[in-house]
């Protein structure tokens, strides 16, 4: 797919954006739109650790921040071994735009992993819940 090339292209070029000086893990990621475009992002982090933001998760804001809230799929990409995979925090934040986007993870070898994002996260809680409630 042409698209997982484009997607894969703007996260290894977001990658180079990180900023990781606590873990020296540079991290990048780039999301797909249903109208095609791309929206990229870099890990940031924080002198208080805690506050560090995931590529995956700069990346779904983006898109989100540019009017494009339905994401077709995903491309992360880091300097490992294997592939990495998205932590469990950017699961559940890009599940809230779409259980069903696809997910490609790379590292700089091109060595890949594919999903589907609810293989990685299933059984996940989303918006239909908000419907379910019951209100005290
Ligand atoms: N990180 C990401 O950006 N994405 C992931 O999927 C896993 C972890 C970042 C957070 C932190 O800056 C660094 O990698 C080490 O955990």
């Amino acid at each position: 797919m042409a698209e997982v090339a484009r997607l894969l292209a703007a996260a290894k070029k977001a990658r180079t954006q990180a900023y990781a000086p606590y873990s020296q893990f540079a991290v990048g990621a780039a999301v797909l739109t249903k109208s095609g475009e791309i929206f990229s992002g870099c890990n940031v982090e924080n002198s208080s650790y805690g506050l560090t933001v995931c590529a995956e998760r700069v990346a779904a804001f983006a898109a989100v921040t540019g009017g494009s809230r339905e994401l077709v799929g995903i491309a992360l990409v880091a300097d490992m071994p294997a592939p990495p995979l998205p932590c469990g925090a950017c699961r559940q934040v890009l599940s809230e735009f779409n259980p069903q986007m696809w997910v490609v993870c790379a590292n700089l070898q091109g060595k890949q992993r594919r999903f589907r994002l609810d293989e990685l996260l299933p059984e996940a809680f989303g918006p239909d819940f908000r419907e379910t409630r019951k209100e005290k």
